[in-house]
């Protein structure tokens, strides 16, 4: 038996699922911030047009302040989200797709070239600077026609550093949002 997060309607990812499913086929998508891998196991079950799904976590402590209220993550979360994550992975019955890149966004990013991802759903960022950084650094990395789309519209934090990118890289872009994400589809 395999997990099926097919049906999974209570992830992150959920609201994006259906505009992935108009992207075409043999999608080559990414997930930076995969945590325990809820959003990223419903993707991969969800979405049968995916070819390759990289995965992005450092699995190191960390806090997080976008509310506001400060979440702490310690060492032992860490490594049980590691540990769930890479246990979800091996049992999809899907491995065979999966590219898990245990490090820093900061360092996965230079294995990537430009306009090489089909989408990137960006669900890292603890701070507003984190926010800026990781918009701004893997949009580029994102293919014309491709979805940029990421996690926490409620928090202002991150709807101050989506619409001061949006404004740097494509003025014209319409971000639609809903359910907690954000998104446009690149030029
Ligand atoms: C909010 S959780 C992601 C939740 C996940 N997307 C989901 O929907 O189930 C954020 C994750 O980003 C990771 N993270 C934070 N900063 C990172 C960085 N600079 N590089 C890699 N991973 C990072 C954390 O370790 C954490 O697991």
């Amino acid at each position: 038996m395999t997990y099926d997060f097919s049906e999974n309607t209570k992830s992150d990812i959920t609201p994006m699922i259906f505009t992935i499913g108009t992207l075409g086929k043999d999608l080559v998508g990414m997930e930076l911030g995969v945590e325990a891998g809820d959003s990223f196991l419903t993707m991969l079950h969800a979405c049968p047009n995916i070819k390759t799904l990289y995965g992005i976590d450092n699995y190191k402590p960390h806090q997080d302040m976008i509310y506001g209220l400060q979440e702490q993550t310690d060492q032992k979360d860490s490594e049980l989200h590691q540990f769930v994550a890479n246990h979800r992975i091996k049992h999809s019955g899907m491995s065979e797709k999966v590219v898990l890149l245990e490090e820093d966004s900061n360092e996965a990013i230079k294995k990537f070239e430009p306009e090489s991802l089909d989408f990137i759903f960006i669900d890292t960022y603890m701070t507003y600077d984190q926010a800026i950084n990781d918009i701004r650094s893997w949009y580029p990395i994102v293919k014309s026609g491709g979805l940029f789309t990421g996690h926490d519209w409620r928090s202002d934090i991150v709807k101050t550093a989506v619409y001061k990118i949006k404004d740097e890289v494509e003025p014209d872009a319409v971000v639609f949002h809903y359910a907690n994400c954000w998104g446009w589809i690149k030029k």
